[in-house]
């Protein structure tokens, strides 16, 4: 495991990193740390629609629809994979759209955040913000979703793994990793000897 000094002298992206995973798996905190750590800039996609549609994302659910939701989610993702290379936090959904796996595949590198269930459970529950979870058995769903997801997640482009009590920090340099040694970050701002 490289050493956090080392992996500061780490800077830009040749890609848009696209993070991947369920609820809970730490998306956005992890794509916030790295943004940090790689000098780019952090978005992610469910705020970004909350702003265009200026509604939350339970409200878009309940006055509309998932569909109406999956909608916006995938014009959200296709304008910011245009922008210049960042780190994007996508919702739990977003991977398993066929269309948006194509685009992500074209544009940028996805990294799927693996975590087990007992984990995600351990970050989301007592949450209301989630209208997939807003029911009498969320932990039932979260297992079901993992059943259902965790095969296309796994067909991300690098996998990282967030156990129960790793830091966040761990992951980032996981990812960090990952992406220097599949070529993503630039050569002139990575000290090969020391990734
Ligand atoms: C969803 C995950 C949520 C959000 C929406 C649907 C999903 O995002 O996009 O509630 O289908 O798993 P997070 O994964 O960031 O919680």
């Amino acid at each position: 495991m490289p050493s956090a000094p080392e992996i500061e002298q780490a800077a830009g992206l040749s890609r848009t990193v696209v993070l991947v995973g369920l609820m809970g798996a730490g998306k956005s905190t992890v794509g916030r740390g790295l943004a940090d750590r790689l000098g780019v800039k952090f978005v992610d996609s469910d705020a970004e629609i909350e702003a265009a549609a200026d509604m939350t994302i339970p409200e878009i659910f309940e006055r509309f629809d998932e569909e109406y939701f999956r909608n916006g989610e995938r014009r959200v993702i296709a304008r910011l994979l245009a922008e210049e290379p960042c780190i994007l936090a996508t919702g739990g959904g977003a991977f398993l759209s066929s269309e948006n796996r194509e685009m992500i595949g074209d544009a940028g590198v996805s990294v799927w955040i693996n975590a087990d269930l007992e984990t995600l459970w351990g970050r989301v529950k007592g949450k209301t913000n989630r209208p997939l979870l807003n029911c009498d058995d969320p932990k039932g769903i979260l297992a079901q979703l993992l059943e259902d997801r965790y095969p296309l997640y796994g067909t991300a482009d690098i996998v990282v793994s967030s156990a129960g009590g790793d830091l966040h920090e761990v992951v980032i340099l996981a990812i960090m990793q990952a992406l220097n040694d599949a070529g993503y970050l630039p050569e002139s701002t990575t000290n090969e000897g020391d990734l």
